[in-house]
């Protein structure tokens, strides 16, 4: 039996990129491996963490735990929850919009209070090697000769976090120009951003269908 976490950080749910290709992944994920796997959910985008844990987690890492407050307790437990989902999982997938040229508030809430949990300090090893896919959409274009190349400051961050900090297996899959169909100044992109959707499902689909086998590789 192998486990999923899927988190998904998106504010909306009605026509989401992010989770539609986050979907296909799964759904190929899930068609490979057969009927025994299971899939842990954690959806910071309509369910955003509570905004004081990650500070209360974070300091109490400064305090004994003999001398934690109730509310210091409290949060460590709530951390450790965060981690515990992830430790279980064989697999991961993160979803995630661009919102405002960086990383969704909401996911960077996550990864705040799980490094807060000592097994994802910087410098541990907890879930090194572990397979993970990081799904990315864009509203506008930051292709090299753009003139917003260079403004996605997310997507360097989350590998920052994800490959080298907890040196996860990470594949990366990114759709970008997801507002041309609603934007009528990008109408002349519209079959471009079509095409880019196309090949992320492809990709994902790909990915769902490689991860398998390196998941039965493991196991065997
Ligand atoms: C509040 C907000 C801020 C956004 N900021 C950006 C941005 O800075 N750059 C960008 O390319 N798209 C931006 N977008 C567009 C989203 O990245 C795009 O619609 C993406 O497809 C959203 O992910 P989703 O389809 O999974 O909801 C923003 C959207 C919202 C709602």
């Amino acid at each position: 039996m192998s486990t999923i976490f899927r988190l998904d950080s998106s504010i909306r749910t009605e026509g989401s990129v992010s989770r539609a290709v986050a979907d296909t992944l799964e759904a190929a994920i899930l068609e490979a491996e057969g009927g025994d796997t299971t899939v842990t959910r954690r959806d910071v985008g309509t369910q955003p963490l509570p905004g004081d844990v990650w500070a209360t987690s974070a300091f109490a890492g400064f305090v004994p735990e003999t001398e934690w407050t109730p509310e210091q307790r409290a949060a460590k437990a709530f951390a450790a929850e965060l981690a515990d989902e992830v430790v279980a999982a064989d697999v991961l997938i993160i979803a995630t919009p661009l919102y405002n040229f960086g990383v969704s508030a909401h996911l960077k809430l996550w990864i705040d209070t799980l490094i807060s949990d000592p097994r994802f300090a910087p410098g541990t090893e907890t879930v090194k090697g572990k397979p993970a896919f990081l799904v990315v959409a864009r509203g506008g274009g930051y292709g090299e000769g753009t003139p917003r190349a260079g403004w996605d400051h997310a997507t360097a961050y989350l590998r920052r976090i994800l490959e080298d900090v907890w040196q996860l297996d990470l594949d990366v899959i990114e759709t970008e120009l997801t507002l041309a169909e609603v934007n009528p100044q990008m109408a002349e992109l519209r079959d471009l951003a079509r095409e880019q959707l196309a090949e992320s499902h492809d990709a994902a689909r790909a990915g769902g269908r490689s991860v398998t086998l390196k998941l039965r590789a493991a196991a065997a």
